[in-house]
């Protein structure tokens, strides 16, 4: 059986959006956020959800979202489908989408996602994946962007990333890359971004006079940084791995004591679910300058702008 039609607009990767798209949905996820009467932009329409590892944010801001356009949602747990266990991905796509109008997926393996996306006939929504974050990414961004920006420019706006280089970092790098920012990445060294997600990024950087620098000093990268971010040492599917990633990450953590490298008025990001206490300090993360449930509840607001753009012509 051959795959479905190219001409399904999907939404995998930062990758696939052109810059002025971005800056579309960030436009429209701004008007969204301003203006939350209901909407019926999907009405009659079915967004489909379905996720093969735990999630709050994820799922409730597409459902939430979904009923605020107008439109139902349906969460499809990871023991109802067995994706590629009780029935091939190809079959799952084709069938979710003869009945849905979109589907969001959450995935252990990104290879699923492609998969997915090329035997289904509606929209591909990756709800995150173990390379990447997408629908994060636009969260952050468009966070920066309400609190850093000049209008819609980021130009010289310095975020600096602390922690992995794991599937969130490398969306926010090509979100980065992709609207002018400064981005300065620091891991432990072994655990840098993927040398495919650094390409991208470099190349998308050239086009928009963006930088994305990538080394392994925390205390380089925050250096009068308007934004601190970090996420998780070890990421869902990684539990394996926890003890010698705690050692590995140790000189890592988002304290006091780095972020005073920032400027005075940065803000702190992540997007959590966070483990208080190692890659983030309880006073941080409750301090000042965090505005880490701004973004949290920016989720929401992008959700519904993708979800517009992707099923209501709003481009
Ligand atoms: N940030 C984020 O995606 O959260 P969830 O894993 O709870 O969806
Ligand atoms: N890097 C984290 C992000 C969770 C939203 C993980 O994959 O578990």
């Amino acid at each position: 059986m051959t795959a479905v039609a190219e001409r399904v607009r999907h939404f995998v990767s930062i990758a696939d959006l052109e810059p002025d798209e971005l800056g579309t949905l960030l436009d429209l996820t701004a008007r969204l956020k301003a203006d939350r009467s209901q909407r019926s932009d999907l009405r009659g329409r079915t967004v489909a959800l379905v996720f093969e590892k735990p999630s709050l944010r994820t799922r409730l801001s597409f459902d939430v979202g979904t009923a605020q356009l107008g439109g139902h949602s349906v969460y499809l747990s990871p023991a109802e489908v067995g994706l590629g266990r009780r029935e091939s991905v190809a079959d799952v796509a084709r069938v979710v989408s003869r009945m849905a109008d979109a589907v969001v997926l959450r995935v252990n393996a990104h290879e699923t996602i492609e998969e997915f996306a090329k035997f289904s006939g509606v929209p591909v929504i990756n709800g995150l994946s173990d390379l990447s974050h997408p629908c994060q990414g636009l969260a952050d961004i468009f966070t920066i962007r309400e609190r850093k920006g000049r209008g819609a420019d980021l130009r010289g706006v310095v975020v600096a990333y602390v922690g992995d280089g794991n599937n969130v970092a490398h969306s926010l790098m090509l979100c980065a890359a992709k609207t002018g920012v400064t981005l300065r990445i620091a891991t432990p060294p072994g655990y840098e971004p993927l040398p495919r997600y650094r390409e991208l990024a470099q190349s998308a950087a050239r086009a928009s006079g963006a930088s994305v620098e990538i080394g392994n000093d925390p205390s380089v990268a925050v250096a009068g940084a308007d934004v601190v971010y970090t996420d998780v040492w070890t990421s869902m599917g990684q539990e394996q791995e926890y003890e010698r990633r705690r050692r590995a990450f140790s000189g890592y953590q988002v304290n006091a004591q780095l972020l005073a490298r920032a400027k005075r008025d940065a803000i702190v990001l992540h997007d959590l679910p966070a483990h208080r206490g190692e890659e983030i300090t309880d006073e941080v993360i409750d301090g000042p300058l965090s505005a880490v449930f701004d973004q949290a509840e920016n989720r929401l607001h992008t959700e519904k702008a993708l979800l517009c753009w992707l099923l209501g012509g709003k481009r």
